[in-house]
């Protein structure tokens, strides 16, 4: 099972952004990336439907011979892990806002978090938020929209611009020195967010720790790969090869990487 590949999800191509640090985290890995753009975004969708649509993904991916889930989708992760983890014995990793490394590290005390609707109203975050950055000024903006314009490939766009000032210069106002992207897509946006803060502002996301996690149980498992030839299967439940190469090529993967892009039907 050692060479079995790791399954990673995310409601559409924002998880590629955590994937992408797993590649350079792995030498021997191979990877199938479900990017489910078809019932993109999950962010306004209730907890009951994204344990639906979460549990046939995870399905998919026990089919596809995984060895270990990565929910690479903080709305997914708050939606859903718990039920997922009751279901299913296989290991699964989720993925959370980084409050509590931005509350350590901010010396404003006053920190900004965007995230999606379902993320920031789940139970889950506010848990966090409390134990974690009680005595900090915790300035909360949900990203409407910013999800369905990466989605039509609009990450560069005026609209993307407008929107991200309209979410990031209210933070900016309160003198937050940290913003959480709370939402893996939301990495894809770091170029135009440095734009609108001058670079003054650092941006937290945790996909390091989540591959520092994966390694942990992987090895606890015996279960790292000992293979050189590893290789990444996208599957796209939507229609969206097209902007999958797009993100591919935004993220700067090495053109020698082994990577075949399907439609799942
Ligand atoms: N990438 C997902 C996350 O991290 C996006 C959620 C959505 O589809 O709204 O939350």
């Amino acid at each position: 099972m050692n060479n079995n590949p790791i399954g990673i999800f995310d409601s559409g191509v924002g998880g590629l952004t955590v994937w992408k640090t797993l590649l350079n985290t792995f030498e021997n890995e191979s990877f199938v990336y479900f990017a489910d753009n078809n019932n993109c975004p999950y962010g306004n969708k209730t907890n009951e439907e994204i344990t639906i649509l979460s549990k046939a993904i995870v399905d998919f991916l026990i089919t596809q011979k995984c060895k270990i889930i990565i929910v690479a989708c903080n709305t997914a992760t708050s939606a859903a892990i718990q039920k997922l983890r009751a279901e299913y014995t296989i290991p699964i990793i989720g993925i959370e806002p980084a409050i509590k490394p931005a509350s350590i590290l901010t010396k404003t005390g006053n920190v900004g978090v965007l995230a999606t609707q379902g993320t920031i109203n789940g139970g889950h975050f506010k848990n966090t938020s409390e134990k974690f950055a009680k005595n900090k000024n915790v300035i909360t903006q949900i990203g409407y929209g910013l999800v369905k314009l990466v989605e039509e490939n609009k990450v560069y766009s005026e609209e993307m611009e407008v929107l991200l000032r309209k979410y990031i210069q209210p933070m900016l106002a309160e003198k937050v020195d940290y913003i959480v992207l709370g939402c893996t897509h939301y990495r894809l946006l770091v170029d135009q967010i440095h734009k609108i803060t001058g670079g003054r502002i650092s941006l937290l996301e945790p996909s390091e720790a989540i591959a520092k996690q994966t390694e942990k149980v992987l090895s606890e498992l015996n279960l790292l790969s000992d293979t050189s030839n590893r290789k990444t299967q996208v599957y796209t439940s939507g229609n969206s090869i097209e902007l999958i190469e797009q993100i591919l090529e935004q993220l700067e993967i090495n053109e020698e990487e082994e990577i075949e892009v399907n439609r799942f039907v």
